[in-house]
């Protein structure tokens, strides 16, 4: 029995719905601030900064404490142990210790009787300051060295100056990219219930349970044993929830400890965007020395990576950034410097890709960049680019497809970081998409109706993905699963990873139906619960399916060895010929059904209770040295992107968008459909019109939806096809699936190429356009190629 195949007899592969679509569109679907709230529940309020740097001189708060409910009212001396909040090192205090980093930052928390007195109270404190000059920009923390780690972080791969040098021809460049805030749809929250004995049981909409549980416990200083921290679902995290729910959290559990009372905490819409992190933004400069077809001989990259004022996860972001910045291209020779800048402004966190869609704009640049110089298809210079395909690999670089270097040789396919890529998709994916997409004849069309007009301009943009899969924090990829079969044989399904919105519940529900040969009516998703299974890591690099599932199905396979050797001895047959199939376990000559066979096994007293354990294979790195395999495995993408662009006032649309994007042997086509799809358009939205605007003093201008604009339902392409590349995982992964939260995320990068390609066509010059590319920036990018700048 132990050789338990892989081969799919159940739900997965079958394009199930969202276990909870119908209590999402229903609004009956639970979240936290729709649990019925406890008698007695308190609700807090931080009161926050209103200067950038500096000292709290005094902090006067008397009529914050007068003001109407106010229970209590607590500075960084009340808090009874640690005042950290950080993921990382121990520098994010939960209220200021005295000195202030940035607008925004909780510097006292107000307990009281409701959430708006709570709110009310908190705008009533007078703090007095001693104001430094802060550092806002990455020109101003470059000037005044102002960084996390020592110096900047270089990986190299041979020697990209001397390359360049070589050259026949160079590009050069920079480009500003924005941040970008995560605008779940739910915003942060919290809430704690005291137990016996001053354990504490908190519900937190939070990526990391277990993060929550570490940092609570050493805020009530307690063991981890005396938290427990649940949560159902989320309403989105996109990379926000994986730290930035921390202060939520032990502030509830702060309180209640103190007041013995239930405790609420959730951000008003400004107050979130105000205090937590956003996607970090990013100056990249790039020089590139390649030959006539466009071939890169080297390409060097200055990243300067503005993180906020704590450290939080920007040092692996900004290493995903450097991991990320060959995209799918064999670069002989490549140098990436990055610089980790620590500014007063709110503490740049993970985003969606964490890092890795930033590196790659400033390659996929690169390649229109010299494709216009050389008067190429950009996606012709993208494929003599390309990494080689396994099978060409194999045959000795035989009969490619497609244009290839003029060296015709086999190239080195190692990564700048020392990594063989063997898994190579996007040779077939490109031919797929550009035919179904009819790219040469709607270029040339382009080309032609452009030259007709003076006031719009088409553009037309192709960008591929290959995205590394697993935590590049090695210990991380592990994850666990706790199964129970009942008697009555309805089965409870619990693991590590958490919901918001990706439908990993729903993927790893058929994985759990599948093992067990049972219909989904027979599984019970239930909530994340540090109880349940401990010492999990965060859901987060898009990894939740791949290690969550894995660990279901080591679970499900052990209970169904037992159940197996167990009704194989009681109707004399063979254990390895008993068969869980279409909700039948077939034992000899007997069918029995899962049902009685669950009560079977129970009469016969066989534990129908079993964990399961996964960590990924092969995976390792050294991420001071940049070398190793940090990756398990790619995800490829690719999309091709159609827009117009008004040259009088900088209007645009995206008109069409196709995409070709794999997910392996999909767990869930319609799930994983759904993912490149939002992904694509907040990839989109990233670079187009979410712009995140600080005031001289560092003040967050852009704090509420009125100012901050993400794409809306009438932005999604008119014509939007998606369709998933019909492959698998060549590595050994859940039924051969393939992550796809992050990577489609890149595939926006398309519609920021397409935006410049229309610019370009006013002129002769290649636009310096920077992201995201508002009307406002593409209307001055039109006057400055129209004026030949
Ligand atoms: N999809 C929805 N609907 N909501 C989200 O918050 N987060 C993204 C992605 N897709 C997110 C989402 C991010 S940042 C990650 S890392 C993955 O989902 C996490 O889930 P997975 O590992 O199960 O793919
Ligand atoms: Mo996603 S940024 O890894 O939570």
């Amino acid at each position: 029995m132990s050789q338990l195949s892989q081969t799919n007899t159940g739900p997965v592969a079958k394009p199930l719905p969202h276990d909870a679509a119908r209590l999402h569109v229903t609004g009956s679907a639970r979240y936290v601030d729709d649990i019925p709230m406890p008698a007695g529940c308190l609700h807090l309020a931080f009161g926050t900064s209103t200067i950038a740097k500096g000292r709290i001189t005094s902090m006067d708060l008397d009529a914050v404490r007068a003001s109407a409910g106010v229970v209590q009212v607590m500075v960084a001396q009340d808090l009874p142990f640690t005042n950290d909040v950080s993921p990382s090192i121990h520098d994010e205090p939960l209220l200021s210790d005295g000195t202030v980093h940035y607008v925004g930052q909780p510097l006292f928390l107000v307990v009281a009787t409701s959430h708006r007195a709570a709110r009310v109270a908190a705008r009533k404190g007078t703090i007095d300051y001693a104001e430094e000059t802060p550092i806002l920009t990455v020109d101003q923390a470059m000037q005044a060295d102002s960084r996390f780690e020592d110096g900047p972080r270089i990986y190299h791969k041979g020697d990209a100056s001397a390359a360049i040098s070589a050259a026949a021809h160079t590009v050069e460049g920079v480009m500003e990219l924005g941040g970008q805030e995560h605008f779940y749809l739910e915003g942060q929250a919290a809430l704690a219930l005291p137990q016996e004995a001053g354990d504490m049981l908190v519900t937190s909409s939070t990526q990391h349970p277990t993060e929550i549980q570490h940092k609570v416990a050493e805020a009530i200083g307690m063991p981890m044993h005396a938290v427990r921290v649940e949560i159902r679902r989320m309403g989105g995290g996109f990379g926000g929830k994986e730290s930035q729910g921390n202060a939520l959290a032990v502030s509830c559990a702060i309180a209640a400890r103190a007041t013995g009372k239930p405790c609420k905490m959730r951000y008003d819409r400004d107050d979130d965007m105000v205090i937590t992190g956003k996607r970090h933004d990013f100056r990249i400069s790039y020089r590139a020395g390649f030959g006539e077809d466009g071939s890169l001989h080297g390409v060097e990259f200055t990243h300067l990576v503005r993180c906020g004022w704590a450290q939080d996860l920007s040092l692996p972001v900004a290493d995903r950034a450097m991991l990320h910045a060959d995209n799918a291209y064999a670069i002989p020779a490549i140098r990436i410097e990055s610089h980790r800048l620590k500014t007063n402004t709110q503490s740049a966190t993970a985003y969606r890709g964490f890092g890795g869609p930033q590196g790659i704009v400033g390659i996929e640049r690169v390649m229109d960049h010299i494709a216009h110089d050389l008067g190429l298809d950009p996606v012709d210079v993208r494929r003599v680019n390309y990494y080689d395909a396994p099978a060409e690999r194999e045959q000795g670089g035989a009969a490619p497809q497609t244009p290839r270097s003029i060296s015709e040789k086999m190239k080195d396919n190692t990564t700048p970081y020392g990594m063989e890529v063997t898994d190579f998709e996007l040779h077939g994916m490109t031919d797929q998409l550009l035919e179904s997409s009819d790219y040469v004849a709607r270029r040339a069309e382009i080309a032609a109706w452009n030259k007709g007009q003076d006031r719009l301009k088409r553009g037309i943009g192709f960008s591929p993905v290959k995205f590394g899969i697993s935590f590049t924090l090695t210990h991380l990829n592990q994850a666990g699963a706790l199964v129970h079969v009942y008697q009555d044989g309805s089965i409870h399904l619990n693991h590590g990873g958490t919901e918001m919105g990706q439908g990993l519940f729903q993927k790893v529900a058929q994985v759990a139906a599948s093992r067990f040969g049972v219909g989904m009516d027979l599984v019970k998703i239930t909530a994340t619960d540090t109880a349940k299974v401990p010492n999990t890591s965060a859901t987060a690099a898009s990894s939740g399916a791949d290690m969550n599932g894995m660990a279901v199905k080591a679970a499900c396979d052990t209970l169904r060895e037992r159940m197996a050797m167990f009704l194989a001895q009681r109707h004399q047959c063979d254990a390895a010929s008993v068969r869980f199939e279409d909700g039948k376990i077939h034992v000899g000559e007997e069918v029995l059904t899962f049902e009685e066979a669950a009560a079977q096994c129970y009469q016969g007293r066989i534990s129908l209770s079993a964990t399961g354990f996964y960590k990924t294979p092969k995976v390792e790195w050294d991420r001071i040295k940049g070398q190793g395999r940090p990756f398990f495995y790619f995800a490829y993408g690719a999309a091709l992107t159609e827009v117009v662009v008004d040259r009088l006032s900088g209007e645009n649309r995206i008109l069409r968008c196709d995409i070709l994007h794999d997910a392996g042997s999909s767990l869930n086509p319609d799930l994983d459909i759904g993912q490149v799809e939002g992904a694509y358009v907040q990839g989109a939205g990233w670079l187009t019109t979410e712009e995140l605007v600080w005031d001289g003093k560092g003040h967050l201008k852009t704090h509420a939806p009125s100012t901050y604009k993400i794409p809306a339902c009438s932005d999604r392409p008119d014509v939007f096809n998606v369709d998933l590349w019909d492959g698998q995982n060549r590595e050994d992964s859940i039924y051969r699936s393939k992550a796809v939260g992050e990577p489609p995320f890149n595939l926006g990068i398309s519609a920021y190429l397409a935006l410049s390609h229309a610019v370009s066509e006013f002129g002769d010059t290649y636009p310096a356009l920077d992201a995201p590319a508002t009307a406002e920036q593409l209307w001055s990018a039109i006057r400055r190629v129209r004026d030949g700048v």
